[in-house]
Formats: structure tokens, sequence, C-alpha cells
């Protein structure tokens, strides 16, 4: 599942971000193909709105699309409700429309991953310092304690539907492995990539487009 029912309104650019293009593609249409391509993926449903994505998959066909919800969570959910519909699945790969360049390894990764924990994410080291901050700079963090989470997050159908279903928390949600967590469900984590970091801001874009050139998917 792929979620592109956000607003981008971080990235800024007159339309929302998953439409714009890389390299003459939008990048939901990237993010399709690169989930499409794998030999386990068996089918793609898209979360947003049908008329622009209509025209940014052009021949594409995704099992379907669904409308989005005021939150990354609720598109989430409708996406879940509508693959439950039409007979549910095995695994699900939940993935931001934002990170255009799946590599096929990672989701290979996430698989394996899968056999033996009912949820696994892509995640990275942080390389830069990190510290609290409030008035003024306040104390280090310890960095070899903390990874950055990335897309596509798998999980077994019937957890990640129960983990939805259970969700109490106050805030909202930024991925789907918290409510899996908080759901009691153990998450591993593999090694995430650079080629999905998410595209957030206006000057994603061009590190994105450096990225693509410097990585070919034709392997
Ligand atoms: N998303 C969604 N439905 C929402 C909010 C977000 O499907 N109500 C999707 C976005 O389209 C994106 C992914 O969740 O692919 C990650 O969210 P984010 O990077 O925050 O995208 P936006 O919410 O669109 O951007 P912003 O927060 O800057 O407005
Ligand atoms: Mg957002």
């Amino acid at each position: 599942m792929i979620v592109a029912a956000g607003k981008g309104e971080r990235a800024g650019g007159g339309m929302p971000k998953q439409f714009r293009s890389i390299a003459g593609k939008p990048l939901v249409a990237h993010a399709y193909d690169r989930l499409a391509a794998h030999p386990r993926i068996d089918a793609v449903l898209v979360v947003g709105d049908e008329g622009p994505l209509r025209a940014a998959l052009g021949e594409r066909a995704p099992l379907g699309i669904v409308p989005g919800g005021a939150s990354r969570r609720l598109s989430v959910r409708a996406g879940l409700d509508a693959i439950e519909t039409l007979g549910g699945a095995d695994v699900v790969l939940i993935h931001d429309a934002a990170r255009p360049f799946t590599p096929a390894a990672v989701i290979d990764r996430l698989l394996t991953a899968l056999e033996a924990s009912p949820g696994a994410v892509p995640a990275l080291p942080v390389a830069d310092t990190l510290a609290r901050h409030g008035a003024t700079l306040g104390d280090v963090v310890d960095r070899d304690a903390l990874v950055r989470v990335q897309t596509p997050q798998a999980f077994r159908f019937g957890d990640i539907m129960t983990s939805h279903r259970a969700w109490q928390g106050d805030d909202e949600p930024t991925d789907d492995a918290q409510m899996v967590r908080a759901a009691g469900f153990a998450v591993a984590a593999v090694a995430g990539d650079a080629m999905l970091e998410k595209i957030t801001r206006p000057e994603d874009f061009a590190a994105a487009e450096a990225r693509l050139g410097q990585r070919s998917f034709r392997t």
C-alpha cells in the first residue's frame, strides 16, 4: 500500500509533493514502480485522490485507489479496510509516496525478517550529534541508542489490522510500527537505505534527483 493522501505542506511547490516529478515521472509513480517490480509483491493499492492519482499513474493498474483521511494513520486505515474488503492479504507493506526509490534488497530484508516477527521496518543509524534543545543547547543524547525509521514497513496483515483497531494514542503516529508496538507486537529493524530518505522540504527534491542519478535500478 502506498499512502499518497497528504497535502505536502512543508514541501511547497504548488501541488502535493507526490504528484511532482523527478526525471519526468511523478513521485507516486516512482514509488508504485519500485513496489510493483518486486517479484514477491502481488498487488499495489494506492490511497489518495482518485483523479490526480489516475493521471499520475497513467497505464499502471493498481489493485485499487481509495480516498485518504485527515491523518496518515487514517489514510493507512482506509487502505487496510479496502484490502480487507478485497479479501485480505498475508502480508502488507505500508509505504510513503514521499519515498520514491525503494531498493528491492530492502523489501527482501523486510520479508525475511517477517518470517520471525509480526512487523519489520528499515532503519538507519544517526550520524550527527544529537542534543536536547530549549532556550539554549541542552544535553547530548546517546545516538548509538537511536535509529531513523523509514518505510516501507512490513506487517502480517492480521496484526496490523488488530493494531490499527486498538490504537488509542493521543498524538497522531507518524508511522505504523509504533501502533504495532503499542498493541504488543514485536517489530524487527533491518538495514534501511539512503535511497529511502523522505522528501519533506523543497530542497529534498534536488537531493532525491541526485540520488536517483547515482544508483541504477536496472539490476
Ligand atoms: N499522508 C497521507 N494522508 C495524510 C497525511 C499524509 O496519505 N492525511 C501520506 C503522505 O502523502 C506521504 C506520507 O503520508 O506520502 C508521509 O507523510 P508526510 O511526509 O508528512 O507528507 P504530507 O503530510 O503530505 O506533508 P506535510 O506534513 O509537509 O504536509
Ligand atoms: Mg504530514
